[in-house]
């Protein structure tokens, strides 16, 4: 866990569509009419008023991120981001995948939420690596929460325990007091 300003960070090993936040982000895809991954598995446990609500969006860009209700799930809110397909890493994925993070937040900030779930947005199904990608998303986080102040909780929710492991050991260093010059 990290603590910053007012906010904590947490990394645990956990089914995002369990966890009774205000808001549980969706690693969709521009259609958002749903799909596989953790997109399928929010689609199956939030029921049908899900894609409804979705089909009025009009589709979403990869990067941006749009909010839903949660309708059967614990979280109140499904914050829909679309992370970059990884092409080799040339093609901007960095940069689109750290606006996922960003926009998620805002958009949260906006609907008055104050505890939010992220899943690793493209590290399944879209092959971004996954050292890179936990990389930019703690740092676009805790880039973005200055502006976002009322939110207080951040939860990275890994499906696995190797996920985690990243996950760990990139908020103990960015915990990590800054070493002394030599
Ligand atoms: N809870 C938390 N994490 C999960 C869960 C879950 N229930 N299920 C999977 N993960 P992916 P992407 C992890 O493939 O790479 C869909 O078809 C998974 O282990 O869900 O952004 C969309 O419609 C991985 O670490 O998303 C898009 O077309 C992470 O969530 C496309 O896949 C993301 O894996 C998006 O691909």
């Amino acid at each position: 866990m990290l603590s910053f300003d007012n906010c904590t960070l947490e990394a645990h090993a956990v089914d995002i569509t369990t966890l009774a936040v205000d808001a549980i982000v969706n690693a969709a895809n521009t259609s958002l009419l749903g799909g596989g991954g953790v997109d399928g598995a929010i689609h199956r446990a939030a029921g049908r008023e899900l894609v409804h609500e979705c089909e009025a969006l009009g589709g979403c860009a990869t990067g941006d991120a749009k909010i839903t209700g949660g309708y059967r799930l614990p979280a109140k809110h499904v914050i829909h981001a679309v992370g970059p397909v990884w092409r080799g890493g040339a093609h901007g994925e960095a940069d689109l995948l750290a606006s996922c993070y960003q926009r998620s937040l805002e958009v949260a900030h906006q609907a008055h939420c104050t505890s939010i779930a992220f899943p690793a947005i493209s590290c399944g199904i879209y092959h971004f690596p996954a050292d890179e990608a936990v990389r930019i998303a703690v740092g676009t986080v805790l880039e973005t929460l200055p502006r976002t102040p009322k939110i207080a909780r951040v939860v990275f929710a890994c499906f696995d325990n190797a996920m985690l492991a990243l996950y760990e050991a990139e908020l103990k260093r960015r915990q990590a007091p800054p070493s002394k010059p030599v």
